[in-house]
């Protein structure tokens, strides 16, 4: 029988530390808000272009010390300083450059696709018109693709401290750019906003062809509620963190069964609450949910994908292989083409033979021979 050829199978990698482990890998990042990506460098920057003073979230900050964050310490003082910060976005420009510096930063962790959410009422409110906003983000989407080869998707998410009313009219006004944006989410202040309250709104969304996604936040009020409505009345496809379903084996069992995922974010649970819930993630992965790493606003709460998985790594008993577990998760459940799936799976079953097998071969058997 003739021996596999060089080319084959994959050469397995020397083994690397946690860090390059993660960097290497192939990943989907499928929770990043683009207004979360506004660095306090950009934010000075675009305040500069367009003759505005900076932010003043910034005003503490020393500009020769770029690397310096905003300071905030739960979800309400972060949401005080994210919103005015916005001011500096005025010009499709603004939009594009925003975009794309979040998408070099993703393709230098070796990020491969993103679904990116954007709130056009934060910037529709203070005069922004909705076309700008879109088309500079799809700017800045295609320019990437183009440049650096990583693909992206556009998620427009209504603000839920805002009324549904307006929600429908966002949605409205959406809908001669339904070929850019392929979902709606809902975000910002979950506090006495259930998901009911936007029942109608998901449902013209849904039949206007429109992926469904929602934040149910870490640890608020009423959270299996939430994620019950989110699951049985509005028929998400997805939930944007939704850790707290581990209170409920049955609503755990309805995700599983419909192939429901979860987009979490340990660093910023880590800010809002008094926990990174890495336990939780971990207990649903080992439960067959397909639970997902992201980075939230990694502007603000300063990490981007790689950071999130090593802080997992690092404060869980989580293996080498349910990292790997984590991504095929993420483009599991990425509104991506069947095909696009077929290889971007392809690709991390690579990187695991590549990677692992090293390690799998150093194991010492069980009796110490
Ligand atoms: N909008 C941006 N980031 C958010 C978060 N972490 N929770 C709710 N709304 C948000
Ligand atoms: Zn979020």
């Amino acid at each position: 029988m003739a021996s596999d050829s060089p080319t084959d199978q994959p050469q397995p990698l020397p083994e690397v530390d946690l860090k390059t482990f993660i960097a290497q890998m192939p990943k989907a990042e499928l929770h990043v808000h683009l207004e979360g990506c506004l660095t306090p460098v950009l934010a000075r920057s675009l305040a500069s272009r367009n003759n505005l003073p900076p932010p003043s979230s910034l005003s503490h900050l020393e500009p020769s010390h770029p690397e310096a964050g905003y300071a905030f310490n739960d979800l309400t003082s972060f949401l005080q300083i994210y919103y005015p910060n916005l001011a500096v976005l005025v010009t499709a420009e603004d939009f594009s450059d925003l975009a794309l510096s979040y998408l070099r930063t993703a393709h230098a962790q070796n990020v491969k696709h993103v679904e990116l959410f954007f709130d056009p009422q934060a910037h529709t409110s203070r005069g922004i018109p909705f076309p700008t906003v879109v088309r500079g983000y799809r700017h800045g989407v295609i320019t990437a693709q183009r440049t650096l080869g990583i693909s992206a998707s556009l998620i427009m998410c209504f603000l839920r401290d805002h009324s549904a009313e307006y929600a429908m009219s966002t949605l409205m006004e959406s809908l001669p750019f339904k070929d850019s944006i392929i979902g709606v989410g809902l975000d910002s202040d979950e506090r006495d906003n259930p998901p009911s309250k936007f029942a109608s709104v998901f449902q013209r969304a849904a039949r206007e062809g429109y992926l469904l996604t929602m934040h149910c936040d870490i640890d608020q009020p009423n959270i299996l509620t939430h994620i019950g409505q989110a699951i049985n009345e509005i028929q998400v496809d997805r939930i944007d963190h939704g850790t707290n379903i581990i209170e409920s084996p049955e609503l755990v069992d309805t995700i599983k069964t419909r192939g429901i995922g979860l987009t979490c974010c340990p660093i910023s649970n880590s800010v809002v609450t008094a926990d990174f819930k890495g336990r939780e993630i971990v207990s649903l992965l080992r439960q067959g949910v397909k639970v997902t790493i992201n980075s939230d606003d990694p502007a603000y709460f300063r990490g981007y994908v790689n950071e999130n998985l090593l802080k997992l790594a690092e404060g869980t008993d989580v293996t080498k292989k349910e990292l790997i577990q984590l991504q095929r998760n993420a483009f599991m459940i990425s509104w991506i083409s069947s095909w696009r799936r077929s290889h971007f799976l392809h690709m991390l079953d690579e990187y695991e033979q590549k990677a692992l097998s090293l390690v799998e071969e150093r194991r010492p058997l069980a009796n110490g021979i």
